[in-house]
């Protein structure tokens, strides 16, 4: 494979999509506002943190969160590249007679300042949660109406993240909304990471690009690897549901602008393997990774999971690609992502429950990715393999692949080319 013409070709994908996107949305970004954008330089590659919603929901205050902050500062998850530390719903109390929102006083008596200033103290980063509607998801005061109070009072506080959910919403335009909500940041003046959290239900990949940093593709995960949870007037997706439907979304992703298949349940009850191969999946989509567990009450193998900097890299990976599909067989997908310096990570994902032996002939097989025009030509191209869960050398490309991977689990391995050396 020719590395500078891969790399070459990615990037004139990235301002392609980005100019008749960017082109698309200038009149009428004109009109409205001037000078208006989002921050540059922000999330180039996904961004890493933990959210407190999928462990604690509403149950929720500065004691708990100061420990997550101390958790991730010493047990490795920041030394593996994790930064934000997220407060999600529930966090808000009353607005004040000028309107400015406060937070609730028996949940942070000490005030969002000093919890972000605790949090920097750290060495990590600060975010917070609104919606675009009149009340969040949670009943308690959204950000309609306040956009620019509210961008200014995060700025304050030194927010460094800003989840922006959609509930209440029906009678509104979303890129309208979340263009309102991107302007007033920016306003504001602080970089802030805009999270748009619209559930898929516009499709945001068409019109997201130049207003947030990541959008969610779809309605919320629940710790469950194959499963849906119909709840009459919403749904929740396991993890193989919401893959699935991230798969013809790749070409919209990219530095500073990632699909977001939502926040991550590993250590919320799935087997290790389920988290094992939940995570790996993450990685192949390029996807923000936000841990949503119990920092402080971690068994060695969540951490293991969420801290395995080698998988880390293949999602940190600064092309920004999206993994794909390459070919299946039976219940074993096999993914390809192709990563910067011409390595591939490529991964067998087994969506079945029993194990299933694989044999994969690489002397047979052309990779070839119309989006990045990278390819993988394992006739003439030789790899070495690494296995990045048992962090073992694993033989190379020359020879054929043959192994038995678990049921939901994965064979997760890094291709470096060994020969002919360019
Ligand atoms: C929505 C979001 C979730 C969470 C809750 C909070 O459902 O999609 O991620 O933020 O709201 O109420």
């Amino acid at each position: 494979m020719e590395k500078r013409n891969c790399i070459g070709a990615r990037q004139r994908v990235f301002w392609n999509t980005t100019m008749t996107r960017t082109l698309g949305l200038l009149t009428c970004a004109l009109c409205l506002s001037a000078g208006a954008q989002k921050f540059p330089q922000l999330d180039l590659t996904p961004q890493m943190g933990w959210n407190s919603w999928n462990k604690f929901q509403g149950n929720i205050n500065e004691d708990l969160i100061r420990q997550m902050a101390d958790a991730m500062a010493t047990n490795g998850m920041k030394d593996a590249g994790y930064q934000y530390i997220n407060i999600d719903d529930c966090w808000q109390g009353d607005r004040d007679a000028q309107g400015f929102i406060h937070p609730n006083p028996q949940k942070f008596p000490s005030g969002m300042k000093a919890l972000a200033d605790y949090i920097h103290s750290k060495g990590l980063k600060f975010g917070i949660y609104s919606d675009a509607g009149a009340k969040t998801c949670g009943g308690y005061a959204g950000s309609r109406g306040h956009e620019y109070q509210d961008a200014l009072t995060y700025a304050q506080w030194g927010v460094d993240y800003l989840k922006y959910d959609w509930c209440g919403c029906e009678d509104m335009n979303a890129a309208g909304a979340y263009t309102t909500m991107r302007d007033a940041l920016y306003a504001a003046g602080r970089p802030i990471v805009f999270s748009i959290c619209e559930w898929g239900q516009n499709k945001p990949w068409l019109w997201a690009g130049p207003i947030g940093n990541s959008w969610r593709t779809t309605t919320d995960i629940t710790p469950c690897f194959d499963c849906d949870v119909d709840h009459k007037t919403w749904q929740q997706w396991g993890v193989l549901q919401i893959m699935d439907a991230q798969k013809p979304l790749r070409q919209y992703a990219g530095p500073g602008h990632w699909n977001d298949p939502d926040m991550l349940e590993v250590g919320n009850g799935m087997s290790t393997n389920e988290d094992r191969a939940h995570f790996s999946m993450w990685c192949m989509l390029a996807a923000p990774l936000i841990s949503g567990n119990d920092l402080r009450n971690m068994p060695p193998e969540t951490l293991q999971v969420l801290a395995n900097k080698d998988v880390i890299a293949v999602d940190q990976d600064t092309l920004g690609l999206e993994g794909f599909v390459y070919s299946t067989n039976q219940n074993v997908e096999f993914w390809f992502k192709p990563l910067s310096g011409g390595d591939w990570a490529f991964c067998a994902l087994n969506r079945g429950t029993t194990p299933q032996k694989i044999s994969f002939h690489w002397k047979r097989e052309n990779v070839s990715d119309d989006l990045s025009k990278c390819d993988a030509h394992f006739g003439t191209i030789t790899y070495a393999l690494r296995n990045l869960w048992t962090k073992q050398d694993a033989g190379a490309t020359s020879r054929t692949l043959r192994t038995e991977v678990p049921g939901h689990d994965v064979l997760m391995l890094r291709l470096t080319k060994i020969s002919p050396r360019s």
